[in-house]
């Protein structure tokens, strides 16, 4: 089975005074999750999708869903957790308690907060998940990257031809996702934020997708604008 875990768990605080969370305000003239949700429809290669979102918002989403989707066959809502792996643990784990778990069963996480993703990186997730079991989609890095280890003054420079900048979807095979998460300590899972990252960390092969520039991550109210600007300039 191939599953699609849009990670709508999260709270904006980055976006300032909203009346919502982020990615339930408007893009255009849809709920920016809406619109990520959509992309993953469109793909009949994805069999599920689970949209983990804040427990008291659940229930929003349900209705906000049938509103834009009367089909609602493929796509389940799941309680988000208070961190974002957390989020994505919770997702594994209703796939796991629901529709049983085969080894090689895939799941395509990705950021509610992502509108703009495209079918090709989702097919060149799901081609890639399937063949490594852990894959991460990245963009290459236009400017320079500078490292500083207190803020004040340069650690680092790294070469730029081998710095990428990361992106969603983060993509993996079920069980082996599931079984590293077991493998972490509390103080581990606290540290390691990102789940590609702790599985590189812990001597795992993470493999590149080639993401794009547009799929981009709305996380400030001018990142907002600029998506709306985008929305308006495809009509
Ligand atoms: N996310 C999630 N569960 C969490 C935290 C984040 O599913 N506990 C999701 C967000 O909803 C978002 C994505 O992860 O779609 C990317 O995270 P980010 O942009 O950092 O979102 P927030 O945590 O909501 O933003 P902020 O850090 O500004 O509060």
């Amino acid at each position: 089975m191939i599953y699609a875990e849009i990670l709508a768990g999260g709270k904006g605080t980055r976006m300032g005074n909203t009346e919502m969370p982020k990615q339930f305000l408007l893009l255009g003239n849809k709920p920016i999750f809406i619109h990520t949700v959509e992309q993953f429809l469109l793909n009949r290669r994805v069999d599920k999708i689970l949209i983990c979102c804040p427990e008291q918002w659940m229930a929003y989403t349900r209705d906000t869903l049938k509103k834009y989707h009367a089909d609602m066959e493929r796509v389940f809502v799941v309680k988000g957790g208070t961190t974002r792996n957390e989020t994505i643990l919770n997702g594994c784990t209703f796939i796991e308690k629901n529709f049983g778990l085969n080894n090689d069963d895939i799941i395509l996480t990705h950021d509610a907060v992502r509108p703009f993703i495209n079918q090709r990186i989702i097919d060149d997730n799901i081609d890639g998940t399937l063949k490594y079991g852990a894959v991460d989609t990245v963009v290459e890095a236009f400017d320079t990257i500078v490292r500083s280890a207190d803020g004040e003054v340069i650690t680092d420079i790294p070469v730029r031809s081998e710095m990428y900048q990361g992106q969603t979807p983060q993509s993996f095979n079920i069980k082996l996702l599931m079984s590293f998460f077991d493998s972490l300590t509390n103080e581990e899972k606290e540290i390691l934020t990102d789940a590609c990252k702790a599985l590189v960390i812990k001597g795992n092969d993470v493999h590149l997708i080639k993401g794009e520039v547009y799929n981009m991550k709305i996380t400030t109210q001018h990142d907002l604008k600029v998506a709306n600007g985008l929305v308006e300039g495809d009509k």
